[in-house]
């Protein structure tokens, strides 16, 4: 048997004002985005926030269902709703921000484990490294692309014949 540690990196930030200019511009846009929220049973208003190579940022609020699983998360709606739009353009970054309460959550957003998944699938799609920013109002964390949030991920590969 041979144990092996999976390590992960993460680059926190105090303030948005410690990211650059592009970094900047998509988490303020995430956050704009959770006023789209439909979430009346959660009241977690989630907004993502995509850039796109051509400089195109596309945004998608979570949108809630009665039959709760119908619902869907804010980074899968921007996701979905960029490659459906711009089917031929790479992403390079995703910016993720939440209000409860009418307050953005301290800690940075965690995106949930079908969120990682389909950011995997893009990123290895375009065969780009997708940055994902997380907000929150006490740190923001930065990572390098979607593998590191989803180690040992399912891929297209493990498919092939
Ligand atoms: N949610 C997101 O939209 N993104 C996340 O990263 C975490 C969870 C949504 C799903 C549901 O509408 C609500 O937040 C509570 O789970």
């Amino acid at each position: 048997m041979i144990k092996k540690d999976i390590k992960i990196t993460l680059l926190e930030y105090n303030s948005v004002n410690e990211l650059n200019e592009l970094e900047r511009q998509l988490v303020n846009q995430a956050m704009r985005t959770t006023e789209s929220s439909y979430a009346p049973y959660s009241k977690f208003h989630v907004g993502a926030s995509v850039m796109l190579e051509n400089g195109e940022i596309i945004s998608g609020s979570n949108q809630e269902n009665a039959a709760y699983p119908s619902g869907l998360c804010a980074e899968r709606v921007a996701l979905f709703y960029a490659n459906s739009k711009f089917p031929e353009i790479k992403v390079n970054a995703i910016a993720i921000a939440a209000q409860t309460n009418g307050s953005f959550t301290k800690l940075p957003v965690s995106p949930c484990g079908s969120c990682r998944q389909v950011m995997l699938e893009t990123e290895t799609r375009f065969n780009q490294p997708i940055k994902i920013i997380l907000y929150g109002e006490d740190h923001i964390f930065v990572i390098e692309n979607a593998s590191v949030l989803l180690p040992i991920g399912f891929k297209e590969d493990f498919l092939k014949k």
